[in-house]
C-alpha cells in the first residue's frame, strides 16, 4: 500500500531546498507527500543546528510528536538535516520515538531506509560526501506558490567561522554542475515561475571545473539570467571576503538580476572579525558597500549580526552600531551568539558575554535598525517600481502583495491583477517592513 510522507522544515532556506529534494526522491520511489500530518506514515524533521535555541524547538517538537504517535501508533518519525549530522548518536540513544537519522549528504539513501524502519528497524546514515550535489534530481515543489523558487547551485562550506557549525554538519564545499542549474531554471520558467534564488553558504566561491573552461558564479547567474527578462534570479549569502566587482557588474548588465545583495557582516569591530575568522577588516567591508553603491546604486543591502561573540566589549559593539548607522541596511537578522560545540570558539574561546548583555546589546541593534529601516523606506514613497505579484495579502484578500527588485514586499489594491505577473506600483506610504503603494501605468 502507499505510504504517506509529511516533511517539516526548520532553518535556512537550503533546508527547505533539500526538503524538496527529499520530496523528490520519495516521490520516485511511490511514496506520497501529505499535508496532513495526522494521515501520513512518516513523518520527517528536517532540522537546523545553527543556534542552540533552534535545536531545543527540535527537542520539543519531539516530544509533541510523542502525544501524537500514541493516537496514531504507524507513525515513524525521522531526523533529517544538520541536527541528525551532528547528534547522530545521541538520537538514536535518547529519542526513542526517532526512528531514523538521515545527514544531509545520505537523502538518497532515504528509500532504502524507509523500507527497513517498515521491517521494524532503527537506522542511522550520516556519512558526509565530497560530491553529492543531487545536482541530476528535479526537486518537487511540494509546497510552492508557484512563482518563486529556491535553486541549490553548491553544498556545503569551509570558511569555518569560528562561531558557526554549518562546516560540520554540511561537509565540504562543492559545486553543481551549470548545465543541471540552467536547466532546473528554464524548467522552472516553463511551468510559470518567475524568480529563482540561486543559494549556497557562500556563492561568490561557486566555481565548476570542465573541459570547456571554468564556469564561476558571474557566469552562471548571466547564463540563468538568459533564460529569459521575465525570470528574475536572486542569490544568497555573499560573503564578504569574495564579493568581487566582476559580480557587480554582470548584476548591473542584466535589469532581472535583483537589486538586493545580502552581506552578512556579523560584527563592525575589526577584533571580533578577526577573532570569528572572518577574513575581513570593516574597511575591506564598507569597500565592498562603496562598489555595490557604485556599480548598483539603486541596490537594497541586507544583512546578518551576532550580538555579544566571545570577548566583545562595550567598544566592538559601539563599532557594530557605527557600522550599521554607515551602511543603512534596509534589513537585518539580529541574533545573540549561541555557543555551538566542535566550533573554534568551543574549543579556543570563552563565551565570557553575561547573557543579559548579550541581551542589551541585541536590543540596541534592533532598535536602530527598526528606525533605519522605517527612513529607508520612507524615502521610497512617491517611486514607482516594477513589482512581482506573489499572493493575496495576509490582511485582505482584496489586496495583493509582491516584491520589487530591491525584495522589498509592498501591498496595493488587487483589481483585476493576477500572482505571478507584473504590475507597476507607486508607493504611497510605508512602515518599517513594509510599502504601501497604488497600481500606475508603465512609468
Ligand atoms: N553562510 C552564511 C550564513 C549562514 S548561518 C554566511 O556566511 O553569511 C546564518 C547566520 O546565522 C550567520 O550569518 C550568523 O549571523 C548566524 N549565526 C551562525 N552561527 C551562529 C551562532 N553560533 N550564534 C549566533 N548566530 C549565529
Ligand atoms: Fe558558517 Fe561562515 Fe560558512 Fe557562513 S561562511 S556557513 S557563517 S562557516
Ligand atoms: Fe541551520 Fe544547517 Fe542551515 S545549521 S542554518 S539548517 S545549514
Amino acid at each position: 500500500m502507499e505510504k504517506n510522507v509529511y516533511i517539516e522544515t526548520y532553518g535556512c532556506q537550503m533546508n527547505f531546498a533539500d526538503s524538496e529534494i527529499v520530496g523528490a526522491i520519495l516521490t520516485q520511489e511511490g511514496y506520497k507527500l501529505t499535508k496532513s500530518i495526522d494521515e501520513s506514515d512518516f513523518v520527517l524533521i528536517n532540522t537546523c543546528s545553527i543556534r542552540d535555541n533552534a535545536e531545543q524547538r527540535i527537542h520539543k517538537r519531539l516530544r509533541e510528536l510523542r502525544a501524537l504517535q500514541t493516537r496514531h501508533p504507524q507513525l515513524r518519525i525521522g531526523i533529517l538535516g544538520c541536527m541528525a549530522e551532528r547528534l547522530q548518536h545521541q538520537l538514536m540513544e535518547q529519542e526513542d520515538n526517532v526512528s531514523f537519522v538521515v545527514g544531509p549528504d545520505a537523502y538518497r539513501k532515504l528509500p532504502v531506509m524507509l523500507a527497513q524502519v517498515s521491517a521494524g528497524s532503527r537506522v542511522a546514515e550520516t556519512e558526509l560526501s565530497t560530491e553529492e550535489t543531487y545536482g541530476d534530481i528535479e526537486p518537487v515543489r511540494y509546497d510552492s506558490n508557484g512563482i518563486t523558487a529556491y535553486i541549490s547551485i553548491m553544498r556545503g562550506c569551509q570558511n569555518f567561522c569560528a562561531y558557526c557549525v554549518v562546516p560540520y554538519t554540511r561537509g565540504r564545499e562543492r559545486s553543481r554542475d551549470p548545465q543541471t542549474i540552467v536547466g532546473e531554471a528554464r524548467s522552472l520558467y516553463e511551468q510559470g515561475y518567475r524568480e529563482v534564488t540561486l543559494l549556497g553558504q557562500n556563492v561568490n566561491s561557486y566555481r565548476w571545473h570542465s573541459g570547456e573552461g571554468d564556469v564561476d558564479f558571474p557566469q552562471l547567474m548571466a547564463r540563468v539570467a538568459e533564460v529569459s527578462p521575465l525570470l528574475r534570479v536572486r542569490f544568497a549569502t555573499s560573503h564578504p571576503k569574495d564579493l568581487s566587482d566582476s559580480l557587480l557588474q554582470t548584476m548591473a548588465a542584466y535589469p532581472n538580476i535583483c537589486r538586493c545583495i545580502h552581506l552578512p557582516v556579523q560584527s563592525g569591530s575589526a577584533t571580533m572579525l578577526k577573532r570569528m575568522n572572518r577574513h575581513y577588516t570593516p574597511e575591506w567591508y564598507l569597500n565592498r558597500i562603496d562598489a555595490i553603491r557604485h556599480y548598483l546604486p539603486d541596490c537594497s543591502i541586507t544583512t546578518d549580526v551576532i550580538a555579544g561573540f566571545c570577548g566583545e566589549t562595550e567598544e566592538d559593539h559601539r563599532a557594530t552600531l557605527e557600522m550599521f548607522r554607515k551602511v543603512r541596511y534596509d534589513y537585518a537578522y539580529m541574533f545573540k551568539f549561541s555557543m555551538r560545540p566542535d566550533t573554534y570558539a568551543a574549543k579556543h574561546l570563552a563565551d565570557d558575554v553575561p547573557d543579559d548583555v548579550k541581551t542589551h546589546r541585541l536590543e540596541e541593534i534592533i532598535a536602530l535598525q527598526g528606525e533605519v529601516a522605517l527612513e529607508n523606506n520612507r524615502k521610497e514613497i512617491g517611486k514607482t517600481f516594477e513589482v512581482l505579484i506573489e499572493g493575496a495579502s495576509h490582511r485582505s484578500d482584496k489586496q495583493l502583495f509582491g516584491r520589487n527588485s530591491q525584495n522589498k514586499v509592498i501591498v496595493f489594491d488587487r483589481g483585476s491583477l493576477q500572482p505571478g505577473t507584473y504590475a507597476y506600483v507607486k508607493v504611497t506610504g510605508c512602515t518599517s517592513a513594509t510599502l504601501l503603494g497604488e497600481v500606475v501605468d508603465k512609468p
